[in-house]
């Protein structure tokens, strides 16, 4: 009898325990869709005052992928995403929200979280978009993690997907030949407290925290620096013809301010994320950074002293995606095996805004 009271006591204590830790989200299934056009620089080397050799050399990009006239943001996203939610080991009725980082939308309006709800056919989910340029897809999966550990939603599809062959300046040297088009998405599932004390308890800092799952989310902006980088037409400036025809409603973007910027806070935000948690740089596997330009990435691995290795890249075949550059480096390393249980992530992007943001989470 004393020995069954001990037990339930025993098992009692647990459970306080357990329900003093608040439930956490992992990643449980990533995917990626890139358009099959192919587009190298020897298309810009053709019409333009560039060169392959400029292009590779100033930023790393050897190609990129581009749309055709019959796609769309929702229709690049929907074979990312079902691919996100099988190897989740889900079905899309499992989805209970749909958040969709952009700046390439569908159309104004529906958002094209709810025209990606509408392919993939689920009837009951929460969808919005969210924009936050190139650092967009660390906003949304920023704000899916808050909605799980709120109880919000169980299992979100966070999606990555730009089209920037669509706002580009095919005359810019300075911007087209950097842009690409993809997407990349994961599902984000929630983890209960139980299921993290059956992993196993990792102390950080004295809070107990799932050993796979999002530790921490660093997010900020910048707008007084809204005109670096920005396309200067919508309902403040609605485009017109002469406008169009001397190219003011493309993308515009001072190449310089930008890249300077991105690399003072690339850097900072990821040292910045090491010290929350008295990190070493040698602790994480991998910095899954933004692609936009190799120099800006070789510059931040001298910043926060980490071997370059560590920063996988494959900006050299996509060019910069925007939101969808991190969700598609990731589902890349995930389908190649490269990143093993237990690794430790920095996700990290800059972007117009301006925006930046890091996330730190275990795989
Ligand atoms: O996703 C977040 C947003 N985007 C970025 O993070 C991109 C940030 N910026 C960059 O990656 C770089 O600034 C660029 C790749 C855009 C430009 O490289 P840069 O080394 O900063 O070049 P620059 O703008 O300082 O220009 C140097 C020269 C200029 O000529 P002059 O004025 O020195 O005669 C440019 O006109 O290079 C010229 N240039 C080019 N030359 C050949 C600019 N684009 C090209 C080009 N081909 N495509």
């Amino acid at each position: 009898m004393g020995e069954a009271l001990s037990k339930e006591a025993e098992a009692s204590t647990e459970a306080s325990a357990a329900a003093e830790v608040a439930v956490a989200s992992r990643i449980t299934g990533t995917g990626f869709s890139v358009p099959d056009r192919v587009v190298t620089n020897a298309h810009f080397e053709s019409y333009l005052d560039t060169s392959d050799t400029w292009i590779r050399e100033r930023t790393g990009i050897v190609e990129r992928r581009w749309v055709g006239p019959e796609e769309s943001a929702s229709s690049l996203a929907e074979p990312a995403a079902r691919t996100a939610i099988e190897r989740a080991g889900l079905q899309a009725a499992d989805i209970d929200g749909i958040i969709v980082a952009t700046v390439t939308p569908d159309y104004a309006f529906p958002s094209t979280a709810c025209m990606l709800q509408q392919r993939l056919g689920i009837d009951d989910a929460l969808a919005f978009d969210v924009n936050a340029v190139c650092s967009g897809f660390v906003y949304a999966l920023s704000t899916a993690d808050a909605y799980i550990r709120a109880g919000m939603c169980r299992n979100v599809l966070v999606v990555g997907v730009d089209l920037y062959s669509r706002i580009i300046n095919p005359n810019d040297r300075g911007t087209c030949i950097l842009f690409g088009d993809g997407a990349g998405a994961v599902v984000l599932s929630a983890v209960a407290p139980e299921e993290q004390f059956a992993h196993g308890d990792t102390l950080i800092r004295g809070s107990v925290q799932t050993t796979a799952g999002i530790y921490s989310n660093l997010l900020g902006a910048d707008g007084k620096h809204s005109s670096i980088l920005c396309v200067p037409c919508g309902t403040a400036n609605q485009p017109t013809a002469e406008s169009m025809a001397t190219d003011a409603h493309y993308l515009t973007m001072e190449g310089r301010e930008v890249f300077k910027l991105a690399v003072r806070k690339l850097g900072e935000i990821s040292l910045e994320m090491l010290e929350r948690f008295d990190l070493p740089s040698e602790a994480v596997r991998y910095f899954i950074s933004h692609q936009a330009n190799e120099r800006i990435l070789l510059s931040m691995a001298k910043h926060i002293k980490v071997d370059a290795a560590r920063i996988p890249m494959n900006l050299d075949r996509y060019g910069n995606t925007s939101a969808a550059t991190i969700p598609i480096l990731l589902a890349e390393l995930d389908q190649d095996g490269k990143i093993d249980s237990g690794d430790l992530l920095m996700l990290n992007a800059f972007g117009g805004g301006v925006t930046w943001g890091a996330i730190l989470l275990r795989w």
